[in-house]
């Protein structure tokens, strides 16, 4: 990568910080953000930091008509002493590059785009929290910005990251959220998008989301969109299971997208002895298993959504209730376990943490 271009925003261009006890998700953005365009004959070039800042679009721009759209999450953490810390971030930029290729956008170059990342972040350090619970969520984005109507891979694209000061994704915060199981609506079929990381995937998700809301839902369970039995992931998160003593999370089919908290989560419980299997469950394996007492954890895991305990699931007019609609213990252990490597409250055995510098 060409050297990266820096605009600091001046001393008076500043915006203010917000109160870290009531920051919402994703609603603050920093003062900087960096942009890199690409076409086919140049690649990648011109790579900047500088001021957070609108975009100018053709009308045209293909990303608008089409959707060619990908992009990534990740956090920073600020550490007890006051290091700034990132979870996975190559687990974020590669899994970025299988998005661009299913969606025929261009590749990013991981390790160069990780160290423009690091740049970005470390000038707008003074951005990540330093209260627990809260962090500095990376939003890595690519759209096609050539100029035109064929619907054909685009030649021209924008790469660009905004950071922004974030606190729980959900309003309920650490505590259970409440899932509607919906069997009318499908997120994706193999042969697919459902596996990278595209726009189109939560737009699609929208109208589902909206109908389980009005009927006081957080979020939506989704089913295979063949059978509509198997269970496939949340809108926002994948989703674990904890029947009879065993962890079961669905495997990655081609269908649901591979988390990176969720193979943290997948490490970590094997680390512990725990008995832990990727495998297709059915809806009605986990209303069975309801019926018997042997459902004892539901809880989802994500970037922005970290570990959420499920305390209720509505599947077909039957509304059921986990743990007693409390936090399971495998969810707050994992949590907690997180948290501590995350934020350095304890050393990392798996080398998933990198500092700035
Ligand atoms: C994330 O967890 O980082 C996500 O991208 C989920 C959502 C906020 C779209």
């Amino acid at each position: 990568m060409e050297k990266i271009t820096i605009e600091q925003a001046a001393a008076g261009e500043l915006k203010t910080k917000p109160n870290e006890s009531a920051l919402g998700f994703g609603k603050i953005f920093t003062d900087h953000m960096f942009v890199m365009p690409y076409s086919a004959d140049k690649g990648w070039h011109d790579p900047a930091i500088k001021k957070y800042q609108n975009f100018s679009l053709d009308p045209s721009a293909m990303a608008l008509h089409y959707g060619q759209a990908i992009f990534e999450g990740l956090k920073a953490y600020r550490s007890q002493d006051n290091q700034i810390r990132l979870f996975r971030p190559m687990a974020n930029l590669t899994r970025m590059n299988v998005s661009a290729a299913r969606m025929c956008m261009a590749q990013i170059d991981p390790g160069q785009v990780l160290n423009a990342l690091k740049k970005l972040v470390s000038i707008d350090q003074a951005w990540v929290p330093a209260a627990k619970g809260a962090t500095l969520y990376i939003r890595p984005t690519m759209i096609a910005t050539e100029a035109g109507l064929g619907v054909r891979p685009a030649l021209e694209y924008l790469f660009f990251i905004i950071l922004s000061p974030v606190g729980a994704y959900y309003a309920e915060g650490f505590n259970p959220v409440r899932i509607y199981v919906t069997d009318k609506y499908v997120r994706a079929v193999r042969g697919g998008v459902g596996h990278v990381k595209t726009a189109g995937n939560y737009a699609a998700s929208i109208m589902a989301a909206v109908e389980a809301k009005k009927l006081g839902y957080t979020q939506v369970l989704w089913l295979d969109a063949v059978e509509r039995r198997y269970i496939e992931e949340v809108g926002t998160m994948n989703i674990f299971f904890k029947i009879n003593g065993q962890i079961i999370t669905p495997p990655l089919g081609g269908s649901i997208l591979p988390g990176v908290t969720r193979d943290s989560v997948l490490q970590i419980t094997r680390d512990w002895g725990m008995d832990v299997q990727e495998r297709p469950i059915t809806i009605t394996e986990v209303m069975e298993a309801n019926t018997r007492g042997e459902l004892e954890e539901i809880f989802g895991t994500g970037t922005a959504a970290v570990i959420s305990p499920v305390g209720e699931l509505y599947y077909k007019g039957e509304a059921v209730t986990i743990n007693g609609g409390n936090t399971g213990k495998v969810a707050q252990r994992l949590y907690d376990e997180l948290e501590a490597i995350q934020y350095g409250y304890k050393p990392d055995p798996y080398g998933w943490m990198e500092l700035l510098a």
